[in-house]
Order: C-alpha cells, then sequence, then structure tokens
C-alpha cells in the first residue's frame, strides 16, 4: 500500500474480490507496523475499554479516551484508514449529539466512525452520512448491549434472529452505511448477509464469507490473557516479529484461509 486507504479504494477491493484486512488499533507504534504489515484498515475498537484499561466491558470507554487513541494512531498510521468507535452513550441519545461527537473523532483523526445496531440506529447513520461522516456498521454480538444480551453469545441462530440481522444490514446499506461489521454470528448467515449486500462486511466470528475480517490486535499477537474467544488465532505463535506474525494476518485474511472452520460459528 503506497497510497492513503479511502473509500474509493475500499470500493475498489471490494468490487475486485479482495479481501479487506482490518484489525484493531490503539497506539502509534503498532498503528505503523500494522500499517507495514500490509493492513489496510485500524479499528479505535471500544475494546480498548477492556485490554488497555482492564475493564471487563466497553461500557466505560469515554469519547476523550477514544480520542486520545485515535490522536496516536493517527500520528502512527500513514496509508491506512482510522475507523473510530463511538463509545457507548455518545451516540444514541439524539442525531445532533452523536454528530458532533463523530466530529470530534474525526477531528482526532478518524476518517470514519463505528456504531453498533441496525434498526434503532440507521436513521442516526443516515444523519451523519448526509452530513459528510462516513460511518461502519456493527451487528450481530454488539458487545455495547452485553447486559440486554445477557453475555458474549453467538447471535442470529434462530430463523427469526437471523432474518432480523439480513434486515438490518439492507437498512444500514440504506442509511448509506461504507461497511458493516458482523460479529459473532452463524458464518452460514454471514455468507448470505454478505451476498445480500452491495457493501462489504467485515467478518469476527463470523466465518471466511465476509469481505474482509478484523480482530483485536492484542488476539492477534496472544498478548491478552483474559478469554480467549472461538474466533481468535495467536498469529504470533511461530512467528519472528510482530510485523510477520500481522503480515502473516493479512496474507490469511486475504487467502481466505482465516478464519478457519474452528474459528466459525
Ligand atoms: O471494539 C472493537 O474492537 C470492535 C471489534 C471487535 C469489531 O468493535
Amino acid at each position: 500500500m503506497t497510497h492513503p486507504f479511502t473509500l474509493i479504494e475500499l470500493d475498489r477491493l471490494h468490487k475486485a474480490g479482495e479481501k479487506i484486512a482490518m484489525l484493531t488499533c490503539y497506539d502509534a507504534s503498532f498503528a505503523a507496523l500494522a500499517e507495514m504489515a500490509g493492513v489496510e484498515m485500524l479499528l479505535v475498537g471500544d475494546s480498548l475499554g477492556m485490554v488497555i484499561q482492564g475493564h471487563t466491558s466497553t461500557l466505560p470507554v469515554t469519547l476523550d479516551e477514544t480520542a486520545y487513541h485515535v490522536r496516536a494512531v493517527a500520528r502512527g498510521a500513514r496509508r491506512a484508514m482510522v475507523v473510530a468507535d463511538m463509545p457507548f452513550g455518545t451516540y444514541q441519545a439524539g442525531d445532533a449529539s452523536a454528530f458532533a461527537n463523530a466530529a470530534r473523532l474525526l477531528a482526532a483523526g478518524a476518517h470514519m466512525v463505528k456504531l453498533e445496531g441496525g434498526r434503532v440506529m440507521h436513521a442516526t447513520v443516515r444523519f451523519l452520512v448526509d452530513r459528510g461522516i462516513p460511518v461502519c456498521g456493527h451487528i450481530g454480538l454488539t458487545p455495547q448491549s452485553v447486559n440486554q444480551l445477557g453475555g458474549y453469545r453467538v447471535q442470529g441462530r434462530s430463523e427469526d434472529a437471523a432474518n432480523a440481522l439480513r434486515e438490518e444490514a439492507q437498512l444500514l446499506q440504506k442509511a448509506g452505511a461504507a461497511l458493516i461489521v458482523l460479529e459473532a454470528i452463524p458464518a452460514s448467515l454471514a455468507a448470505i448477509i454478505t451476498s445480500e449486500l452491495a457493501i462489504p462486511t467485515i467478518g469476527i466470528g463470523a466465518g471466511r464469507e465476509c469481505s474482509g475480517q478484523v480482530l483485536v490486535i492484542y488476539d492477534a499477537l496472544g498478548i491478552y490473557p483474559g478469554h480467549k474467544a472461538r474466533f481468535v488465532r495467536d498469529f504470533m505463535n511461530g512467528s519472528p516479529s510482530i510485523v510477520d506474525a500481522l503480515g502473516r494476518y493479512v496474507k490469511d485474511v486475504k487467502a481466505g484461509a482465516f478464519p478457519a472452520a474452528e474459528h466459525s460459528f
């Protein structure tokens, strides 16, 4: 990658059928290494609340904390697209406050914001997109709703739940979302959703048929001591360096070799 990865480049890759490699990232050094390894998109995820701050959920993460990490990542990344998670409570209360908060993340250096929810959030997505803010949707297991979901559980297993997710994906696409993260849903459902959309899907625990993949970088490098989800692979295992490990992640995503069946539901 020699030039900035923009929405135009994202569309080009997707139309060419090339898988998109995304990783979470929270600081300048990892941003530079991930970019060196060929990662196209860096997500300043609210997973930072768990892997950086040691919380048991993503819920306590604030806008100020996210903006701090976005600034760090944006300094380290020269070409990758920086996507910032909107923390819990910063977009649900109204479109105007969602816009003001998303604008702060763009001012900090993000190129796109990500927010959780489909049916409830699609009007807000439309509001942001119409005002110049690229948006990534996120459906399936939405960790900010952990208290409502009763834990970090696979979503979309029943026919009704699967149909609801297909509909949510369509609503987000119609609202102008540039891409959609599908988290912890059956691989067969993710394949259907992906085939029904014109925009790319990025899977995490959603099988290999998504248009691209994302992992929490601390999981991909085996440095998070907490619970290891089924969809995680430690790419550091057998790698001589971090860049090599991240390069293997990119290579396996591009080749459709990650995730394998054992990482999927
Ligand atoms: O916060 C995060 O890291 C995320 C990814 C798991 C998609 O939302």
